[in-house]
């Protein structure tokens, strides 16, 4: 059933399966783990040895069978009901799934015409409306899946709010314990609120993504003993999920394939997802032609902006110039410049799926775009004013289609799909302080503290950016919340 597992980079067979009975993840190519932390592996499937649809009508009974239990609670699923196509688990009974990716492709027809699009040619794909709120869930039930498999008991995440939420709300429903590093201040309430109630012990450590995101790695790669499953996106089977958001799109487009798919990049887990998706699509026949890909990135927040437009730097089949983007980094580093924009969910400076990014922009003859803050907003109230809303990282994605759309880049009667990546809901300061000034944020950090109470209170517990501080703040493996 299950494929081979390949370093990304060399393209070389790892040579192992899935480390069953390890209770973590491998991540990296065992070979180059050392040498590069970018050398993430990549899952490739032996179609030939997998039940492959010949056709996409294959899907379209599983509306009929959706259900509550068994196969048709896998129907139900807007990432199982495509199963064959992310087919690496042994069997069904593995697939750990609450529920997930029944989110709407919305035709924002009174929204086209601010974009520049004639209506009927921009749709918004919501996956705010996923169980947890955001597009987490679609690759977080499939590495739930992967952890199973290993018999993983601890999963761990670093995250600004959706991933933790997301990790939470499946640890809770799979009897795993979940455990997500925060970076103080760094998450939205809403966000928070999600990880502390389905009782994830949640950990604020002092720094921003990126340095939580280096603990959570060190500790699921250095200190494997510690039996903890890594469940950000440099893990393969979470863009396995992913790849089903551009299934569903398809699908509600009869699998007329469109134009334009628009989507806001971060650690550039989607994007990559989505080539990958594209890719594996054409060469089963299951597609005629492949969509090109917009990845818009926060001003504050750019590496592939600068790296990709600015600089040239291509995939190359793989032989990427890697000295280029080392060099950006370090005259990061030597000046001090930190990521920072509004649109907190794409708050980070060193994408980890970088390289699977290039490859996802040269499958798709992409483009990557760069958008202020202010024009997120702007753009953010739009969809607001217009459809169910988005987070502000979601609303990038519509800012980029009109930027794209004013340089002629995409012409005005292409079919355009932009990704609305998470819920309204997730960042309410934001949009409370757009519409009336009033910072909330700054309220809330100068209220009034009392000591939690209540039978079930999880409160975060405080660490430094310190290995063995945080080793010692995860607790045992028995320990939950
Ligand atoms: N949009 C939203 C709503 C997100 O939560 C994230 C990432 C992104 C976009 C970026 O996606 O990495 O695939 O390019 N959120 C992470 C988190 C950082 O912790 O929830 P990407």
């Amino acid at each position: 059933m299950c494929g081979l597992v390949h370093c990304l980079l060399s393209m070389a067979v790892a040579g192992y399966r899935f480390g069953i009975g390890s209770g973590s993840a491998h991540v990296s190519c065992p070979t180059c783990e050392q040498a590069d932390r970018q050398s993430l592996l990549d899952l490739r499937y032996n179609w030939s040895r997998t039940t492959v649809p010949k056709s996409h009508s294959f899907f379209e009974h599983r509306w009929m069978t959706k259900g509550a239990k068994g196969a048709g609670a896998l129907d139900f699923s807007g990432v199982w009901r495509f199963r064959e196509l992310l087919p690496f688990y042994h069997d069904e009974n593995q697939i750990v799934s609450i529920g997930e990716g029944r989110t709407n492709l919305q035709d924002a027809r009174l929204l086209a015409p601010h974009v520049g699009l004639k209506p009927g040619e921009l749709f918004l794909q919501y996956e705010g409306l996923n169980p947890s709120g955001s597009f987490k869930d679609n690759g977080v039930t499939a590495a739930f899946t992967h952890a199973r498999m290993v018999g993983a008991k601890r999963v761990a995440c670093a995250s600004t709010g959706n991933t933790s939420a997301s990790l939470a709300m499946f640890a809770s429903l799979s009897e795993m314990a979940g455990i997500v590093f925060i970076g103080s201040g760094k998450i939205a309430y809403g966000k928070l609120s999600q990880a502390l109630d389905y009782g994830a012990r949640t950990l604020q450590i002092e720094g921003d993504f990126d340095a939580c995101l280096r603990r959570v790695r060190q500790i699921t790669t250095e200190r494997r003993e510690l039996g903890v499953y890594l469940m950000n996106s440099v893990n393969p089977f979470r863009i396995e999920g992913q790849k089903a958001i551009m299934y569903r799109v398809l699908e509600a487009l009869n699998w007329s394939v469109p134009d334009w798919i628009i989507v806001p990049g971060g650690n550039l887990g989607n994007s990559s997802a989505f080539g990958k998706a594209f890719g594996e699509l054409k060469e089963l026949g299951l597609i005629d032609r492949i969509p090109r890909l917009a990845i818009i990135q926060a001003t504050g927040a750019n590496p592939l902006y600068q790296l990709y437009t600015e600089q040239g730097l291509r995939w190359n089949a793989g032989r990427y110039d890697r000295a280029m983007i080392d060099t950006l980094y370090k005259e990061q580093d030597d000046q001090g410049i930190r990521a920072k924009t509004i649109a907190s969910a794409i708050e980070i400076g060193r994408p980890v799926n970088l390289a699977k990014a290039l490859r996802a922009l040269d499958i798709m003859d992409g483009v990557v775009r760069q958008v202020d803050d202010q024009t997120i907003l702007e753009y953010k109230a739009m969809v607001g004013r217009y459809g169910f809303g988005c987070e502000p990282a979601s609303a990038a994605s519509v800012a980029g289609a009109h930027q794209l759309i004013k340089e002629g880049v995409i012409g005005k009667t292409e079919r355009v799909v932009c990704i609305l990546t998470g819920h309204e809901l997730k960042d309410p300061d934001a949009t409370v302080k757009y519409h009336t000034g009033i910072d909330m944020k700054a309220v809330l950090d100068q209220a009034p503290r009392s000591a939690p109470h209540g039978t079930f209170a999880n409160t975060p517990i405080g660490v430094g950016d310190d290995l063995e501080a945080i080793v010692e703040a995860l607790g045992t493996a028995e320990s939950r919340g």
